[in-house]
């Protein structure tokens, strides 16, 4: 009699935990779903890759600055390689990057600020960074796009303020 009641609690002390952590992550979706808001990006995050060249803001690649001190950098991935490659703004500038990519999943890793992405086809990437210290900043792509992935590279230059 003993020995079958061990039994039985050491099957209650598996069961409950395997009903208790698909519960517990089914009331984290609901609460995250409709308490938080958060979803899957919608079409206002999404571009056809086939089309990029022609979608605004991937059809003219380069830096727009939207106020004082803080620009948008639009920009496509490709094999291999960052269009723009070349990104220019004064020290102490905010920088949004909106990207995509025309083809295969690139990265975008900008080492020394906090930008760290993947560029997927037909989505648009949003990352933000601010840079204080002038000097040249190295953009790489650090997802394997293909042969020439090592070449996938542009920098961005920081210009000392004026
Ligand atoms: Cu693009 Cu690796």
């Amino acid at each position: 009699m003993r020995r079958n009641s061990t039994v039985y609690l050491y099957e209650l002390a598996w069961i409950l935990p395997s009903i208790a952590i698909p519960v517990g992550m089914l009331v984290a979706l609901i609460v995250s779903a409709f308490g938080m808001g958060i979803h899957l990006p919608g079409d206002a995050g999404r571009v056809d890759p086939t089309k990029v060249a022609e979608t605004a803001p991937f059809n003219r690649p380069g830096v727009v600055e939207l106020g004082p001190a803080r620009y948008e950098v639009h920009m496509v991935g490709q094999v291999w390689a960052f269009e723009p490659r070349e990104v220019r703004v004064p020290a102490g500038s905010t920088v949004t990057f909106l990207a995509t990519s025309k083809d295969v999943v690139h990265g975008l890793l900008i080492p020394g600020v906090n930008v760290n992405v993947m560029l997927l086809p037909g989505q648009v990437t949003r990352a933000t960074a601010r840079f204080d210290r002038p000097g040249e900043y190295l953009m790489l792509c650090h997802e394997y796009c293909g042969l020439a992935h090592q070449i996938m590279e542009g920098k961005i230059i920081v210009e000392p303020k004026p």
